[in-house]
């Protein structure tokens, strides 16, 4: 549909995640005409969420080349070894900056940061916040600084579409808003900067960590646009989700790694141990393999879930250290402190995303990406644990860099979106518990060609009863924020697919049953994905 309104900054930042307010607030203390649109609060994203912490080279001994090295090996070969060289090098002090901007982290009585350690790192290096609450409190402190400098936003705003230039560049996005006053309905932000920091795509799946906003529409709208895509095959799940029965859908609690991080084990019904003997670093290594490792036993011994234990730690470390988990627990009435805590894997992290270099550009000239949105080279086939809000940081404070560095293009002519493209099939809002049994069961910590064949069939018939609905009665779906995102989920489930289809290996988080061994030969490669425009 077209604007029914407009207006005019020089960078428009999409999502309010870590990425998003850390990208805004750097670009507006620049000097630049920041404007952040989000679709629903500021802090509704997956930042909050996050438990465990912030992974930096900050304690003593420890150095950014032990990072890099446990970042490198947790990627298993697929990490681009440049951009994880300046998160590990940038990460401390872009740690230190975040702290000045206002988040409390916990600290020793000395005043020193506590560090906690989590799966595939040698050390602990994990700061976090508020015990298990590292997330909040990041995203409390950027929502406040954002306040504070009286930033313009824009909440419960979806952003539909890339705007271009005559000559492809980003122009601008078209939004739809909802009760927000002066800026309802239909509008546009045009700006000769574009920054992607929407966030994940764990919606795709029927259990997963993130909140229900996590929909993919960053990678959707990049596709959409023209932009690359890459490994989107490489979804991590996370091993120990609170188990809350065979049917539980949508967002799960999470319990950290750092629990194990502190010393709990995973054991399966019987008691056993069964990490040990399987990697060095026992219940503590790289997630991928934990998750697989829970899975096998899971299926072993015809399981629902396996056990975390952590009874040792007692009432008061409850307590104090993972107050969030413990309150999760008890209100669905397990008891960690008296009882071991039912886990089992679910959809966590998309170690894929918008292909960006190392200054955060899409290879859609304007339009840039980072933190989960992003595929920024840093993540690999599997991401190292508490990476990820790090990388949010860093890669945002470049991108402000890099539109700082130099003149942004004169202001943009504000153009109609695309007139000369076909209508985009909309999925009705229905279909999106379909489609997301269909990839749990096609595409989940399991794979196989016949599990992926027989969901991208299901989803071809999703959208092709879309299309004949569009052509047939020349309309489709009603638009809305529920209508769009099952269509952005749609859209990023077909190309997870394709790819994990494609990639017949089993490599990082991407398990293929039928494929059981790494193949360094013909797979140490990147799957990049661009789609044509002018086709729906
Ligand atoms: C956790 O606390 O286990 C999550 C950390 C992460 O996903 O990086």
């Amino acid at each position: 549909p077209a604007p029914g309104w407009a207006i005019d900054a020089d960078v428009v930042v999409v999502g309010s995640g870590v990425a998003g307010l850390t990208a805004a607030l750097r670009c507006e203390a620049a000097g630049l005409r920041t404007v952040v649109v989000t679709k629903a609060r500021l802090d509704a994203g997956s930042t909050r969420w996050a438990q465990g912490g912030v992974a930096a080279a900050l304690g003593e001994g420890d150095t950014p080349e032990q990072h890099l090295a446990d970042t490198l090996v947790a990627g298993a070969g697929l990490c681009d070894e440049e951009a994880v060289r300046i998160l590990v090098t940038e990460g401390p002090d872009a740690v230190r900056r975040l702290i000045a901007t206002g988040a409390h982290f916990d600290e020793a009585a000395d005043g020193a940061l506590q560090l906690t350690r989590e799966g595939g790192h040698h050390r602990r290096r994990i700061a976090h916040a508020g015990g298990d609450a590292t997330g909040a409190e990041i995203s409390r402190a950027l929502v406040e600084a954002v306040r504070a400098r009286a930033l313009r936003t824009i909440e419960n705003a979806l952003v539909l579409d890339l705007l271009t230039d005559a000559e492809g560049r980003a122009a601008g996005v078209t939004l739809h808003v909802m009760g927000e006053g002066q800026h309802d309905g239909v509008g546009a932000v045009h700006a000769p900067a574009v920054v992607l920091a929407t966030g994940g795509m764990g919606q795709v799946f029927s259990a997963t960590t993130n909140p229900s906003v996590s929909t993919g529409d960053g990678v959707a709208l990049a596709l959409r646009a023209g932009a690359e895509v890459s490994d989107l095959e490489f979804v991590q799940f996370h091993p120990t989700v609170l188990f809350l029965g065979p049917d539980a859908e949508g967002q799960q609690p999470l319990v950290s790694e750092a629990v194990r991080g502190e010393g709990a084990h995973l054991v399966d019904a019987d008691g056993v141990r069964f990490m040990l003997g399987q990697h060095e670093l026992a219940e503590l290594a790289p997630r991928d393999i934990v998750a697989k490792a829970i899975t096998r036993r899971m299926l072993e011994q015809g399981a629902e879930h396996m056990y975390l234990d952590a009874r040792h730690f007692g009432a008061e470390m409850w307590r104090t250290r993972f107050p969030t988990i413990l309150a999760a627990c008890r209100a669905h009435g397990i008891d960690p402190v008296t009882e071991p805590i039912p886990v089992a894997p679910a959809a966590h992290y998309a170690s894929g995303g918008v292909r960006t270099d190392p200054r955060g550009r899409t290879t859609v000239p304007g339009l840039y990406a980072c933190g989960e949105v992003a595929c920024t080279g840093v993540h690999g086939a599997n991401r190292l644990a508490s990476n990820s809000l790090l990388e949010g940081l860093v890669y945002a404070e470049r991108i402000a860099a890099d539109l700082t560095a130099a003149p942004l293009p004169a202001r943009v002519p504000h153009l109609p979106p695309h007139p000369e493209r076909p209508a985009h099939p909309l999925l009705p809002p229905e279909s999106r518990l379909a489609l997301q049994r269909t990839m749990t069961e096609g595409a989940g910590v399991l794979r196989s060609a016949d599990s992926l064949r027989r969901a991208g069939d299901r989803l071809q018939a999703l959208h092709d009863e879309a299309r004949e609905t569009l052509h047939e009665h020349g309309k489709t779906a009603e638009p809305g924020v529920d209508t769009w995102e099952a269509t952005n989920l749609l859209c990023v489930a077909r190309v997870l697919l394709a790819a994990a289809a494609l990639r017949e290996e089993t490599r990082g988080c991407h398990w293929r049953e039928d494929r059981p061994d790494r193949d360094d030969g013909a797979w140490r490669r990147h799957i990049v994905v661009t789609l044509n425009p002018d086709r729906t």
